[in-house]
């Protein structure tokens, strides 16, 4: 069965210190609960992910990076490979979130590219995806996810797709306290679900995570993980606050 998952988008936040005592009050307080058969991600700036894998080593989390340059090595300054991360032991990758898209300018067929590259080297990409407001507003949103999931994940065989988890982050929630309903991410997971199954088959829809993401916090959390689709989610803000973090997580 598909995993359950809260990961933790950290965006560009915390001095490393402040970051070093954020993942040690995570990781303490993970000793402490039961997360029974979920996982928990931490995506924290790419200079914090050696210290976010040490302190993992001996936790119950995963680290993810934000972002990596489809290559891997060669003149890309500035830029982190997915054969980097490999070696840190960094084993998933965000990609596509919203403001990559808008502010780095990324498309569908360029994160076509970064799932490739993180698949090579056994990254799991958290694939983000989702509508603007004026999109939902003219009723497009559906066409719009349909569109940023097939131009950048449908030419995978299946046992490839089996390794990319979804976010569905409907830009106009994200950081605006403004949550989709559990009936608007519902409907809109188990739309992606059913394009899984029309692509694929059945039985990798349904082992395909799903996560939702935008202003999930932890009053919200455990009534959008209970919609059947909804697999979890992909938390901004709140995962800068370790007990709320911790909250969310335990909500399945
Ligand atoms: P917020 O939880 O702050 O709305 O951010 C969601 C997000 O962008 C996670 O990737």
């Amino acid at each position: 069965m598909r995993k359950q998952i809260v990961a933790g988008n950290w965006k560009m936040n915390k001095t490393f210190s402040e970051a070093e005592t954020l993942i040690t009050e995570i990781a303490d307080a993970l000793d402490d609960v039961d997360l029974k058969d979920a996982e928990v991600i931490l995506c924290p700036p790419a200079i914090y992910l050696e210290m976010a894998t040490d302190v993992a080593f001996e936790s119950n989390f995963k680290v993810g990076a934000q972002n990596i340059y489809p290559e891997d090595s060669g003149a890309f300054t500035g830029e982190i490979s997915p054969l980097m991360l490999k070696e840190l032991n960094v084993t998933y990758c965000i990609i596509g979130h919203s403001e990559r898209r808008k502010y780095f300018h990324e498309t569908n067929e360029f994160l076509q590219r970064k799932v490739d590259a993180l698949l090579k080297h056994h990254i799991r990409p958290i694939f983000c995806c989702g509508e603007v407001l004026p999109e939902r507003e003219a009723n497009q949103h559906f066409e719009v996810v349909k569109k940023q999931v097939q131009e950048s994940l449908f030419h995978l065989s299946m046992e490839s797709f089996l390794d990319v988890v979804i976010a569905y982050e409907p830009v106009w929630a994200i950081g605006t306290g403004v949550t989709a309903t559990k009936e608007q991410a519902q409907e809109m997971h188990a739309y992606i679900r059913g394009l899984i199954a029309e692509k694929y088959d059945g039985s990798t829809a349904v082992e395909t995570t799903i996560l939702y993401g935008g202003s999930c916090n932890g009053k919200n959390a455990r009534e959008l993980f209970a919609q059947p689709d909804v697999d979890g989610g992909l938390i901004g803000g709140a995962s800068l606050k370790p007990d709320e973090f911790l909250q969310i997580a335990t909500s399945f």
